[in-house]
């Protein structure tokens, strides 16, 4: 491959914009939990006043590399999931920004294994140098557990007969290794077509979120958030599908009303500890440029004062 795959950064300035807030060159400590190719940390750096900070964090090594290019004193990588970011010191961080799911140089790889358009090895980790990849998971698993996988985050009509079809093939023919063998088994489970998708979409999308702990690692960020910002920090949060976006916007809502205890009632509530500030969806120019933004929504939420 001649030219290094690229990756268009979704709703750059708004996401920078809702982090940093209105003033100028503010300091403070700052976390980009999703590097990617930096496309937010590198306008986050522009922005950032010379007292301020960035800790940029990414499981995939690929990201890692791009990030050694940022000679910037202020920046700092960490080859981590995100979830660390609790990890920080309490009420130290003044924005977390998450983009989630993965960057465009890892959807058109072909040995990522994250595409049933093109035919590689089915892996689909973000971080190939540990846990197993999808097809070491598939080698093994029971029907009911890759059935139950494909429901749940793929939310897929034919999880179940998917499942069987997988553990026949394996059965018959051995591990299944490649994407496209996935995706053939996939097709000829699936009995109803939804009209301009590939029927293998929503088993591709449950197996990556499944092998990744998406879904774990972001609400264990959510709840890191709560403890590392500071208050009147911004809590930025862009989501490509309903299952992410479900978690961030209950997680706001949950967290931005006083909390009673029904056990004790006459106890003063647990104050609120967020104030939901925006829902921000890319421009219909946003979109036509770039289609990836198409399913993106942004949920922008700040951090309250902790009463003494
Ligand atoms: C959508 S891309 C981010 C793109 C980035 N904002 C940019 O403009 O270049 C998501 C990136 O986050 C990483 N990622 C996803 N989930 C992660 C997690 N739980 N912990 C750390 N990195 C994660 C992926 O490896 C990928 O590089």
């Amino acid at each position: 491959m001649n030219q290094p795959l690229q990756h268009t950064t979704v709703l750059l300035d708004e996401a920078v914009h809702a982090l940093l807030g209105d003033g100028d060159a503010p300091a403070g400590t700052f976390v980009d939990g999703t590097f990617g190719r930096g496309g937010h940390s590198r306008l986050i750096l522009q922005r950032l006043g010379p007292q301020g900070r960035l800790v940029a964090f990414d499981k995939d090594t690929e990201a890692i590399q791009a990030a050694a290019r940022i000679t910037d004193a202020r920046f700092s990588i960490r080859h981590q999931g995100f979830s660390h970011l609790g990890e920080l010191p309490a009420a130290s961080v003044s924005g977390v920004l998450l983009d989630l799911g993965v960057s465009s140089p890892q959807i058109d790889d072909p040995q990522r294994g994250f595409s049933f358009r093109f035919d590689g090895p089915l892996d689909m980790r973000m971080d190939t140098t540990r846990g197993q990849s999808v097809a070491e998971w598939l080698a093994d698993a029971e029907t009911a557990q890759i059935a139950e996988v494909i429901r749940d985050y793929g939310e897929e009509r034919f999880a179940g007969p998917i499942a069987k079809a997988i553990v026949a093939r394996r059965t018959e023919r051995g591990p299944i290794a490649s994407t496209a063998e996935l995706a053939d088994i996939v097709a000829g489970a699936v009995k109803t077509r939804e009209p301009g998708q590939n029927p293998a979409t929503r088993t591709f999308q449950a197996l990556r979120i499944f092998i990744n702990a998406e879904l774990e690692e972001l609400q264990q960020a959510l709840e890191g958030s709560l403890r590392v910002l500071r208050p009147g920090g911004r809590l930025v949060v862009i989501s490509f599908h309903s299952l992410e976006d479900r978690i961030v916007k209950q997680f706001i809502a949950q967290h931005s009303k006083e909390v009673y205890d029904r056990r004790a009632p006459f106890a003063p509530p647990q104050p609120m500890r967020l104030k939901a500030l925006e829902r921000i969806k890319p421009s219909t120019d946003e979109v036509a440029a770039n289609a990836r933004a198409r399913s993106a929504v942004m949920r922008v939420a700040e951090r309250t004062e902790v009463p003494a």
